[in-house]
């Protein structure tokens, strides 16, 4: 399993299946990452990986008309287009 830790909502930690999308944990475990669309339309699920984004996956094309390579570079994806593979911390 691994640990995802919603900073932006007191902290909360759950537990995840590796190669979970972070956006649909988030939606069952009402980790509270704001979202609309889940699709990677809005950008609403814009986020920050404060720890753990070696644990994430490839970033994607539709992340890229959302997220400024200084976002990537802050650590910044869309929680609906990734996928983690190991512990992370996220806030939004
Ligand atoms: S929820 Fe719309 S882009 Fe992720």
């Amino acid at each position: 399993m691994v640990q995802i830790t919603f900073l932006s909502n007191g902290g909360k930690s759950v537990d995840a299946s590796p190669n979970s999308n972070l956006l649909r944990v988030s939606i069952r475990e009402q980790g509270g990452i704001p979202f609309k669309c889940g699709g990677g339309l809005c950008g609403t699920c814009r986020c920050k990986i404060e720890h753990g984004i070696e644990h994430t996956d490839t970033v994607k094309m539709k992340e890229r008309r959302h997220l400024s390579e200084e976002d990537l570079r802050e650590g910044y994806r869309m929680a609906c287009q990734t996928f983690v593979s190991g512990d992370v911390s996220v806030s939004w």
